[in-house]
């Protein structure tokens, strides 16, 4: 037995992004988004509503994208539950911000892979924006390097899971990409 669902949608698996920026004071701020995604080999896409973080992208154009960790989830939770307008999000998490090397925007480095983007287009939808940027550098902590690669068995990246609310952990291989299709073939 199957059953239908009407619009109701679930694309999994969702990513945990951390979008950092700057504001007029140099403050850092911290905003995690799960509607996010890869739609060329240097753009992402983001859904957002109007936050603190809309405020900086439209006053600096430039950001950062982390991903949530297993080892950082209360603490990613938190930056999605609270807002810059209200908090120093990043000192009550105790994290530690640097700006990255090719924008002007904050590197966490409790967070182990940061892309550097720029504001390529923030097209008005709705009461929010359709953010798509363009990453201008990759950077990531050599800890969650096996043999110069990214390992997401070290890295344990965290995803939104939409239809529990939760988060769970990626990581387990389960199979080769463009090879295990070729026993069908
Ligand atoms: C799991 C999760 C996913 C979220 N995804 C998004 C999103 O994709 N887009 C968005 O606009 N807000 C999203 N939010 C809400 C913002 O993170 C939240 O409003 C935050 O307080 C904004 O922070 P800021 O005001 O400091 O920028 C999400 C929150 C959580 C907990």
């Amino acid at each position: 037995m199957r059953k239908d669902f009407g619009k109701k949608t679930i694309i999994t698996p969702l990513p945990v992004v951390i979008i950092g920026t700057y504001d007029e004071n140099g403050t850092p701020n911290a905003m995690n988004a799960a509607w996010a995604g890869q739609v060329d080999a240097d753009q992402i896409i983001i859904s957002l509503s109007k936050h603190k973080t809309t405020d900086n992208l439209e006053l600096k154009g430039e950001f950062t994208v982390a991903f949530a960790t297993r080892k950082t989830v209360v603490e990613s939770d938190y930056f999605g539950i609270e807002s810059g307008r209200k908090a120093d999000k990043i000192a009550k998490a105790g994290f530690h911000a640097v700006k990255a090397s090719c924008v002007d925007a904050p590197v966490f480095e409790e967070y182990p892979l940061v892309l550097e983007c720029k504001v390529a287009e923030m097209k008005p939808d709705g009461d929010g924006y359709l953010l798509i940027g363009e990453t201008v550098n990759m950077n990531v902590d050599e800890s969650i390097l096996t043999d110069g690669k990214v390992d997401l068995s070290k890295m344990e990246p965290i995803m939104f899971d939409s239809a529990m609310n939760k988060y769970r952990v990626i990581g387990e291989i389960v199979g080769d990409a463009f090879k295990d299709g070729m026993k069908l073939r």
